[in-house]
């Protein structure tokens, strides 16, 4: 007998059915989910990167510095439960080094970023890029409350991201192994259909340049859906590394490389597909772990990309023969977390970056918007073409701060 992936306490009587094609489905491999302490309620994943203009740049180094830094300042009593380090070169060829940071609070993270000096510091960030920095930075915080949130794991001993928050691992669930079955995991899709705003193609047209934003905070979108998808081949033996690096590699980065330049086509606004970087050499080689970064308008948006796209049946496809070449003995560990968040659970602040980087490639059309002060007839006049944001005429170095549309604050 199965275990449900949603805990006890989240439970409620649904409004809304679930996916799982009968009650007495029964998955065909075993997979798991997280358990948090039951008087965690939301949690936080920090993501605190600096954009360089290549990994050879001799300020990454110091970037990852000053972000270690804060992140294991002894001035604080609410360090990051875990944090670690992961990069990519964009596709404007820019390197990302980036922290992923978790809380088990938001409480505890604002005590951090306070104690630990952070807040001051990020605030007091030159808005132009200019000046003490010669780089961007950015900061993208999602405060998933526990109802919005879901984890897969295909072991249950594998420890990665929210999970070294958990309290322990679920026995074997249910809710996997059908289409929709991700869905189903989330807590509160038993009264809510998670839906999200879909965006017009127009959203995603970044500025070509690579000139950097200024400060720039964009909006949260209401239940925009985040996905880490992870990939790690460290204990495999030699004859499953191969098969991973000759077969699942290269599909899964067709897949991530789609989704990062041609996202418009699937609701798809940002994708990195990422390596995790050793700590103390600040390098990924030899490290053996992965990660696909994706930002969806909605849930449904990435079900369809999973379960229609070339891209991710290949991927999927090509699972079930590298599991079938291996007579079933799969070491590689692959794991996910899930988010559907609410506008006010987002926080994307972009300094000194290009404007395809993460969010900033859907702000762009707010700012225009606000400018000729006809956001709702932005495609009216700039149709479906391309269109470049004159960063002159916004203000090259002014603080662009179009988070009015939300009105709130991060930092308490
Ligand atoms: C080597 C890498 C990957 C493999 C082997 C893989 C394989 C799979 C498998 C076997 C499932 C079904 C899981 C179950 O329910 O038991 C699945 C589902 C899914 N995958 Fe992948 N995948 C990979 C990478 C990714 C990436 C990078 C993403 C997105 C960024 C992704 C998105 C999804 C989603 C959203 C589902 C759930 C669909 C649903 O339940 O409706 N996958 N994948």
């Amino acid at each position: 007998m199965s275990a449900s992936s949603i805990a006890d306490h989240l439970k409620c009587p649904r409004t809304l059915p679930a996916r799982l094609p009968n009650a007495d489905f029964n998955p065909p491999y075993p997979s798991f989910s997280v358990r948090f302490p039951q008087n965690v309620s939301q949690l936080v994943m920090a993501i605190i990167g600096a954009q360089h203009k290549s990994a050879s740049d001799a300020a990454v180094d110091t970037s990852r510095t000053t972000l270690t830094s804060f992140l294991t300042s002894s001035t604080c009593t609410t360090p990051p439960s875990f944090f670690e380090w992961a990069s990519v070169t964009d596709n404007k060829g820019f390197y990302n080094i980036t922290a992923f940071a978790y809380w088990p609070s938001k409480a505890a993270f604002d005590s951090w970023a306070t104690d630990s000096g952070f807040k001051p510091w990020w605030d007091a960030l030159p808005s132009d890029g200019t000046g003490t920095t010669t780089h961007g930075w950015f900061l993208e915080v999602f405060l998933p409350t526990t109802d919005r949130f879901e984890t897969l794991f295909n072991t249950d001993s594998a420890r990665e991201g929210s999970a070294h928050m958990c309290e322990s691992m679920s026995d074997a669930v249910r809710e996997h192994g059908y289409w929709g079955s991700m869905r189903d995991r989330i807590p509160l899709s038993q009264t809510d259909a998670l839906s999200g705003v879909k965006a017009p193609a127009a959203e995603y047209r970044a500025p070509r340049d690579t000139d950097p934003c200024g400060r720039v905070r964009v909006p949260g979108r209401a239940n925009l859906t985040v996905i880490r998808s992870g990939q790690d081949w460290r204990d495999t033996t030699p004859e499953e590394r191969t098969l991973y690096l000759e077969t699942m590699h290269p599909v899964l980065e067709k897949g991530m490389t789609f989704l990062r330049d041609h996202g418009e086509e699937v609701g798809c606004y940002s994708c990195r597909f990422m390596e995790i970087v050793d700590a103390d050499s600040g390098k990924a080689d030899g490290i053996d772990r992965t990660f696909g970064l994706a930002y969806f308008d909605e849930m449904a948006s990435l079900e369809g990309w999973s379960k229609e796209h070339p891209t991710h049946l290949a991927i999927f496809g090509g699972f079930f023969q590298y599991a079938k070449k291996l007579e079933n003995n799969v070491t590689l560990r692959v794991f996910h977390e899930v988010m559907v968040l609410e506008a006010e659970q987002q926080w994307f602040e972009y300094v000194g970056c290009h404007g395809g980087t993460g969010m900033l490639d859907t702000v762009m059309q707010a700012v225009v918007g606000r400018k000729v002060g006809r956001l709702d007839n932005f495609g009216d006049e700039h149709g479906h073409g391309e269109f470049d944001v004159e960063l002159d005429d916004v203000g090259e170095g002014s603080e662009l701060d179009v988070s009015d549309i939300v009105k709130r604050e991060l930092w308490k």
